[in-house]
């Protein structure tokens, strides 16, 4: 197979790109604008013979219309991600997040192209710390940010074109990835680095909000199971049972590094924070036979950690930008 895949040069589309390229035969074509958050050395070293990456932008009619047309496959993970960002500067979260994947979505409708949608877990919204239940693919949409907004709204569109149009797509919805090449803006890198830059991990608010943390190389193999053995019009929720509170991230980060646990700052919360977040990923392991491969979060940490030890070349040229805007935003 062909794939497109559109976001291709971050922190999740380029390790589901060294995937593809490490254990299937498909060839792969990258579609990404190269915005702050995308980095061409995070593709470096791929096979030449069966790999294009094409700079360029997913609102593009013209580009997306020979793209996709050329394309067995679209996997669409381009997107402004950050909700931090989406709070102080929204309109490229609809720009992206909603246009581009409006733009992508009828080219692949025009071309009969499969197509498959990321997204995630933040379309439900929140939940309570005591809640037993975890988000299923019934639970209703309610989210709370502006990115997380725009990302409800793609998978909508895709939903929609799937009953009027007969798309032939699939969505995925996703909890919070960590592991190497994520931008330095989010929290586990953030924090890392400024470790390694002797600055104090900061935390927001308390610190009581749960995240559900899954390896992105588990992410790119339930995308891959998907697009393999997926049941067209069906979305699938991608998690790996790894709830942690953000407390405890920064204090594991901060003993892997030989820091006091308490060595970190308490700062100004997130406007309208979302609390908690778990999935159950049932239905993906059930009706497709997928597995998480990492389980241990913490050695999952201490690798990741390694990793930005090893590689400050890939992260230092964007750190003091992304401190200054978190100065800026009273988070620093
Ligand atoms: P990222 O910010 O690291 O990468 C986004 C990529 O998209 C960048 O390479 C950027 O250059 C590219 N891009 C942005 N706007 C573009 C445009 N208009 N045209 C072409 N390319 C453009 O994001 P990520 O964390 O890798 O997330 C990728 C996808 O996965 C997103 O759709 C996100 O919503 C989803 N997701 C992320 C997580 C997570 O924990 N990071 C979890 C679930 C789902
Ligand atoms: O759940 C999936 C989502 O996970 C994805 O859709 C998003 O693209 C991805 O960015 C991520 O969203 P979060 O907002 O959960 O991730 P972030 O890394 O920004 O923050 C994780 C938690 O850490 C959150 O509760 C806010 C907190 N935080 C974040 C930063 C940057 C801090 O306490 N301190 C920080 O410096």
């Amino acid at each position: 197979m062909k794939l497109l895949v559109t976001g291709g040069a971050g922190f999740i589309g380029s390790n589901f790109v060294h995937h593809v390229l490490d254990t299937t035969d498909h060839s792969v074509v990258v579609l990404d604008k190269l915005t702050y958050a995308g980095n061409r050395a995070s593709l470096d070293g791929l096979p030449a013979d069966r790999f294009e990456l094409v700079v360029g932008d997913i609102t593009d009619a013209a580009l997306v219309d020979v793209l996709v047309g050329d394309a067995d496959a679209v996997v669409h993970y381009a997107a402004e991600s950050h909700n931090d960002n989406s709070l102080h500067d929204p309109r490229p979260f609809l720009d992206t997040n909603i246009i581009g994947t409006y733009t992508l979505i009828e080219a692949a409708r025009k071309h009969g192209t499969r197509f498959h949608h990321i997204s995630t877990d933040e379309v439900y919204g929140d939940l309570e710390l005591d809640d037993p239940n975890r988000f299923t693919e019934q639970t209703p949409y309610n989210p709370s940010s502006p990115y997380s907004s725009t990302k409800a709204g793609s998978d909508l569109l895709v939903r929609a074109w799937v009953r009027s149009f007969g798309l032939q797509a699939t969505i995925s919805n996703c909890s919070n990835n960590y592991g190497p090449y994520q931008h330095v803006e989010k929290f586990i890198p953030r924090q890392i680095t400024n470790v390694l830059d002797g600055v104090r991990p900061k935390l927001y608010g308390a610190g009581q909000n749960v995240r559900d943390w899954i390896h992105a190389n588990d992410h790119s193999s339930a995308v891959l199971t998907i697009l393999d053995k997926g049941v067209i019009g069906e979305t699938y929720l991608i998690g790996a049972d790894g709830e942690q509170d953000n407390k405890t991230v920064v204090e594991t980060i901060l003993e892997l590094l030989g820091q006091p646990r308490d060595a970190y700052d308490h700062v100004t919360d997130r406007a309208g924070h979302d609390l908690r977040y778990a999935i159950d990923s049932t239905k993906l392991r059930t009706e497709l036979g997928w597995r998480p491969a990492f389980q241990d979060f913490r050695a999952g940490l201490e690798d990741t950690i390694a990793w930005y030890r090893d590689h400050q070349a890939w992260w230092r040229p964007q750190k003091a930008a992304t401190e200054a805007r978190y100065q800026e935003q009273g988070q620093a």
